[in-house]
């Protein structure tokens, strides 16, 4: 396809099809739909892994879903795809290969960057991370006292804390219990302070995250890190070695910083922070579940990437769920997608989605540069769903907005919940399955009339329905099938950048705050003036140094 009618996608044949086929099915009702096809639940079903994805209650039929493949394969989705698996530079405004899919490979695999297989580097990392982790959990690896590791602190931010700080709580029940995990982000300082106020220094080794090893809030965090622990501990530099590793691309800025780069675990530019929790900035997952959990959550990771390689377009979840949101998004006007896991361990799998999906595609120009006359990523939001339906659900059920949204449980809790908790699971679930029902079908005024409800409370209590949702079962949450989630999603995100033409592997927008932050910090310290500053920000300033008292 030229560039010329990939930039104006809202101009193919296929996006025309679409906009058609969109007015012609009007606001037919997802009653209708089950009502005319009694195996449409079955039909709409796919299974990957140990993932269970019912689809049927989204506002499509055949024809829709045929359509949506259709424009997926006028905007090849799997041309693109393959490029990416085969290691092609497919973020060309960064000029790098996407790769996380090469964390995951087995060993036997070959995964090309610039004619070098990058698997075995990809291993040895793995291996060196084992190792570093049997010595940490079997107390081998004293702190700087003699004293074992008991407390791990994880400093990162963006996809350098969101990866391993969200699978750390969905893993929790996996973790070893007897250590305590914290994980420090913000440049508030309350972020840290919390993290550490009640530790013992002794006991307690810093891991700091970052990609580039320049990020401000994580430069700032760590040199705090380091300047508590030797305060606590009494010592001078030489307790560092022991206290603090580095997970990082950049050897010079790891040295920099004092932390000796044989206590640094590598991994590359082809992994984008986002992509990058199965690299070694896992290390603070892995001491906690152990290498062998580790290693069977990427094999999680790595058979959906097999499944989005080859599965046919009719069975390809990523596939679906990334047309699914194309239909919402730029057919039906859908500005936001929710995502409801009912499970308490994955409280942080929204925050984590929000990076994956918006700092992907949050674009508003395409890959050639040029500005996109067609919505783009949706805004992604949620909590686990019990605390929602007595939050914000009512909006779902009773506004006025199209939020698609995804309802995500299991069939066990898991293993080592306590024996009296076991049986809320079923209310637990009850509530998703009713959730979803409830979403669908709705409640007609005759149905609430037939109840004996007086006519002038009928439209409040009636429910439209029509709420489209997927539901997302599986049977328990383990290190494998956290990885089959995450990989599902990566690659949803994926199919959907790559029919928006947007490049979803760079985040430029993410820069002109951190520069203006630099320029404005002095300001606030020094009074300094800072020239071009607009009168709103200089009166915020003004403001703030006079409630500061300087
Ligand atoms: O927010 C921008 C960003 O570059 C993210 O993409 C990245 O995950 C985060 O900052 C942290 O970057 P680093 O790992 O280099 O510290």
């Amino acid at each position: 396809m030229n560039a010329e009618s990939r930039t104006r996608l809202d101009r193919t044949p296929e996006w025309n099809a679409l906009a058609k086929h969109r007015d012609e099915l009007g606001e037919v009702h997802l009653r209708e739909l089950f009502a005319d096809d009694p195996s449409r639940a079955d039909k709409y079903t796919v299974s990957v892994g140990d993932l269970h994805l019912d689809y049927s209650k989204h506002l499509v039929t055949d024809e829709t879903l045929r359509l949506l493949r259709e424009l997926a394969a006028s905007a090849d989705v799997a041309g693109l795809r393959d490029a990416m698996f085969r290691g092609e530079r497919i973020n060309t405004t960064e000029d790098r290969a996407v790769l996380h899919t090469a964390l995951r490979a087995p060993e036997s695999a070959v995964v090309e960057v610039d004619g070098e297989n990058v698997v075995p580097a990809v291993h040895a990392v793995l291996r060196k991370m084992q190792i570093f982790t049997d010595r940490v959990r079997s107390g081998e690896w004293k702190g700087h006292t003699g004293k074992r590791i008991k407390n791990v602190v994880n400093i990162g931010i963006g996809g350098s804390d969101l990866g391993p700080a969200m699978a750390f709580e969905a893993l929790r029940a996996y973790t070893a219990r007897d250590m305590t995990f914290r994980f420090v982000s913000n440049v508030d300082g309350a972020d840290l302070h919390e993290a550490v106020h009640d530790l013992d220094a002794a006991e307690t080794l810093f891991v700091v995250a970052s990609k580039t090893f320049t990020t401000i809030e994580t430069i700032t965090n760590a040199t705090s890190a380091r300047n508590w622990l030797l305060t606590e501990l009494r010592a001078d530099e030489s307790a560092v070695a022991k206290h603090f590793v580095a997970l990082s691309t950049n050897a010079e800025k790891v040295a920099d910083f004092g932390i000796d780069t044989a206590n640094m675990f590598e991994f590359w530019d082809w992994v984008g922070g986002r992509y990058s929790y199965d690299s070694a900035i896992g290390l603070s997952l892995m001491i906690a579940i152990g290498g062998d959990r580790f290693r069977e959550m990427l094999a999680g990771f790595h058979l959906v990437d097999e499944h989005f390689r080859c599965a046919p377009p009719e069975e390809n979840a990523p596939l679906l769920l990334g047309l699914l949101g194309v239909w919402y998004g730029n057919f039906h006007g859908a500005q936001s997608h929710a995502v409801l896991p009912y499970s308490h361990y994955l409280s942080k799998f929204a925050a984590y989605l929000q990076q994956l999906d918006m700092e992907s595609n949050g674009k508003s120009v395409d890959r050639d540069g040029r500005p996109v006359s067609w919505e783009t990523g949706p805004v992604v939001w949620g909590t686990p769903g019990t605390n929602g339906q007595h939050a914000y659900y009512q909006l779902i059920h009773q506004g006025t907005k199209l939020i698609p949204a995804d309802l995500i449980g299991f069939a066990r809790p898991v293993e080592d919940l306590q024996p009296g908790l076991v049986a809320q699971h079923d209310l637990l679930m009850a509530n998703l399955f009713a959730q979803g029902q409830a979403l669908a079908f709705g409640k007609t005024p005759e149905e609430v009339a037939a109840e004996g409800v007086p006519a002038e409370l009928v439209p409040h209590k009636t429910f439209k329905g029509n709420h489209p949702t997927t539901t997302i079962l599986a049977s328990e949450l383990t290190p494998s099938v956290l990885g089959q989630l995450i990989a599902l999603y990566e690659h949803k995100v994926f199919v959907q950048g790559a029919i928006w033409n947007i490049d979803s592997f760079d985040q430029w927008g993410v820069e002109l705050g951190k520069v203006l932050a630099k320029r404005v910090e002095p300001a606030l310290t020094e009074g300094a003036d800072v020239p071009g500053l607009d009168a709103s920000t200089a009166g915020l300033v003004a403001r703030y140094r006079e409630l500061r008292g300087r």
